[in-house]
């Protein structure tokens, strides 16, 4: 059996920025609300009239984490892509990025995980390595929300919260088995399903039926029970770390760097207090980008890495609660 270890990141976000006060002239919404509810002053939203999407700007980040991991595209053995917002109903992403890297015709699998996409993606990757069945693996999280929020007065639970962007690695064979990914945890709870949801079209509410409706049917568009999400996020967020500690013998005084996914900084905060970790152990970008559901463990990675936030031999723990409900944590000796 082998370790894996990542050894290439790579992110991309689309350039516009989009500011509260932009979405305040779109739904009635303020910067204060928004802010002081989820820490958010900006997001990147994909400008009308680019080519940009999930398997576009994953392309983008991953050609990013091949170059900085000293691989060609050729060396990729594997990809597997997480998103909630795929190009099409189907086929998946990752077939795309297989086409626009122009790589052989290897294997190539969507994750459907939503907030917990990357961490289900990454955690596959592995278990492809330690078998030895693939020795490069490619993960990418990426999501163009923005095509696919209610933008109107009605929205603005939802909407505000939600960003664009694609962060990718590369995973590779570590021999030490001390090092790199240690363990992963992963969970759900369907039961809480319609709790964060994007409804149809589904198999009892398809494509005609929505276009038939004569009123406008609103359940093409993302919900979510806010207030009962976050008081799961909370519980789950700190079991799934706990669970990932006690695996491998460490404390919370064992963590250099939580990159908790980016759904609200409140949560992250709150996360912060319970284990007692200062500022710098704990990497949160969701001011500048929003939650980017299944790219943002990945792209909060890249920006931590790319200031000099993980330096080998420490432990990082990532962790991730979405709609499902699923959860999961990684941890990795860097
Ligand atoms: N601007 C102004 N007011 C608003 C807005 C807005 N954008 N949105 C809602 N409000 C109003 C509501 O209408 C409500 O008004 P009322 O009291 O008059 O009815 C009031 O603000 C409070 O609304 P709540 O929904 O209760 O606000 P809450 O404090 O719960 O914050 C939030 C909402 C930020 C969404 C929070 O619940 C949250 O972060 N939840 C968890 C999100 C999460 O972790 N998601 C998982 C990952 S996402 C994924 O998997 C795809």
């Amino acid at each position: 059996m082998y370790n894996s270890k990542i050894i290439g990141l790579g992110y991309y976000v689309p350039e516009n920025v989009v500011t509260n006060d932009d979405l305040s002239k779109l739904m009635d919404t303020t910067d204060e609300w928004i802010e002081e509810r989820t820490g958010i002053k900006e997001r990147r939203w994909i400008k009308e009239g680019t080519d940009d999407s999930s398997a576009v700007m994953g392309a983008k980040a991953a050609r990013i984490a091949i170059d900085r991991a000293g691989l060609t595209k050729d060396d990729i053995d594997f990809i597997v892509f997480a998103t909630l917002s795929p190009d099409y109903y189907f086929p998946g992403c990752g077939v795309l990025i297989q086409d626009m890297l122009e790589m052989d015709t290897i294997g190539a699998i969507d994750v459907r995980n939503q907030c917990s996409g990357f961490i289900y993606g990454l955690s596959t990757a592995d278990q492809f390595i330690k078998t030895g069945m693939y020795k490069n693996i490619l993960v990418i999280g990426a999501e163009y929300h923005s095509n696919g929020l209610d933008k109107t007065p009605r929205g603005r639970g939802v909407s505000v919260i939600f960003g664009d962007g694609a962060g990718a690695c590369v995973l590779t064979r570590e021999k030490d088995n001390s090092k790199g990914i240690l363990s992963s945890h992963l969970h759900s709870e369907g039961k809480y399903a319609d709790k964060l949801i994007v409804a149809s079209p589904s198999i009892g509410h398809w494509v005609p039926e929505i276009i038939e409706s004569e009123e406008e049917d609103i359940s093409y568009f993302p919900y979510m029970d806010g207030t009962f999400v976050f008081k799961h996020a909370v519980v789950r967020f700190s079991q799934v770390i706990m669970e990932g500690l006690a695996k491998n013998n460490l404390s919370k005084d064992d963590i250099d760097l939580l990159i908790p996914h980016q759904a609200n900084l409140r949560i992250a905060q709150f996360i912060q207090k319970k284990f007692g970790l200062t500022d710098d152990q704990v990497f949160n970008n969701i001011m500048k980008y929003g939650n980017t559901t299944a790219a943002s463990v990945i792209i909060a990675l890249t920006e931590a890495w790319e200031k000099g936030k993980v330096t080998e031999g420490d432990i990082v723990v990532l962790a991730a609660f979405g709609s499902g409900f699923t959860w999961g944590s990684i941890i990795i000796k860097w």
